[in-house]
């Protein structure tokens, strides 16, 4: 073993989640920033694991789980020894820290594991390819979401803007030559994907003929916004953003605080503006025609109470900014 660092990109879905369990597909992208870091450092005595965000060390062969948040580092460990070579469990420290706010819809869970899973791999001279790393984070995924549908683990370990489709392969979407103004902010309001995904299910299961067809019609905005995505076409892209935002209120994953928000944005000029994530709470994102009014519009959302708000410049290359 020796010392190594890992790193792992938060995600935006742009158009298409909760349908996205129902086997439609959901347009996705990995966000450099904020993201997820893990180092290991070779250390005398047992191993430890570090959650450095939640001032926590746990020693994993000896303790047993003192917080809820030590157990998809717990679930990471088992595929090492089962799926993977076997730790050893003394001389190294795992350090795991993440500027991704955690229920926000930004992928922090997936982040987080996929980060240490890098660190641990090169460690050991580990060589996962992107898609055996989503596979291993999409099972510690299932510890936060129950059932998700895989978009998270996939757009964070393949690292590329992808149309997720369930039980298929990703479909690498190319990154738009005129770029794209992207504002995120959030909320504040932390959800339990969980939960808000199981609301949907219990209604849909109630009213199958009121949903499936809302369900499919959040699909169809994922497949066109794919195209409108790699043409740059803000002004399209936009249109399927507010269209997609108007279902997801119908299916009931929205708020007040985030209707506050995505008002906001359209007020100061956005092309289009929905929930990004679960819902119910955490982020929204905005479709800036250029980047002044990308400013502009983060400003407003910061003016209308977002706990964050940033910039994201989606080109041939990406780049994320507070300011
Ligand atoms: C969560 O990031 C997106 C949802 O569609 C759930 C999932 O895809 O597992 C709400």
């Amino acid at each position: 073993m020796e010392s190594a660092t890992g790193a792992a990109p938060s995600k935006l879905i742009l158009l298409g989640e909760h349908a996205v369990v129902y086997g439609h597909p959901a347009l996705a992208v990995p966000l450099s920033s904020p993201s997820a870091h893990a180092g290991i450092a070779l250390q005398a005595g047992k191993a430890q694991v570090e959650l450095v965000d939640f001032d926590i060390v746990w020693t994993p062969f000896t303790d047993g789980m003192t917080a809820e948040v030590i157990r998809p580092f717990a679930r990471l460990l088992r595929h090492f020894g089962s799926e993977l070579p076997e730790l050893p469990d003394r001389g190294w420290r795992l350090e795991v820290r993440s500027t991704i706010p955690i229920g926000c819809g930004l992928g922090s869970g997936a982040s987080t594991a996929a980060a240490a899973l890098s660190a641990l791999c090169r460690a050991n001279g580990i060589g996962l390819s992107p898609e055996e790393s989503s596979r291993l984070v999409f099972e510690i995924e299932k510890i936060h979401h129950g059932t998700p549908s895989g978009v998270d683990n996939t757009v964070i370990c393949l690292n590329t803007p992808v149309l997720f489709h369930k039980g298929s392969p990703p479909l690498q979407v190319a990154r738009p030559k005129v770029p794209l103004h992207i504002v995120v902010a959030d909320t504040g309001i932390r959800h339990k994907t969980i939960e808000v995904v199981s609301g949907v299910a219990a209604r849909r299961a109630r009213e199958p003929q009121v949903y499936d067809p809302l369900i499919a019609a959040i699909g169809e905005t994922a497949a066109q916004g794919a195209d409108a995505f790699s043409r740059g076409s803000a002004p399209e892209l936009g249109k399927l953003m507010d269209k997609n935002q108007g279902l997801l209120e119908m299916i009931g994953v929205s708020s007040p605080e985030l209707e506050k928000l995505i008002a906001a944005a359209r007020g100061a000029g956005a092309l289009g503006a929905k929930l990004s994530g679960a819902g119910m709470g955490g982020c929204m994102a905005a479709l800036a025609p250029d980047p002044e009014s990308a400013a502009r519009i983060r400003e407003a959302l910061a003016k209308a109470g977002a706990a964050l708000a940033f910039v994201c410049m989606m080109g041939e290359e990406e780049r994320c900014a507070r300011s």
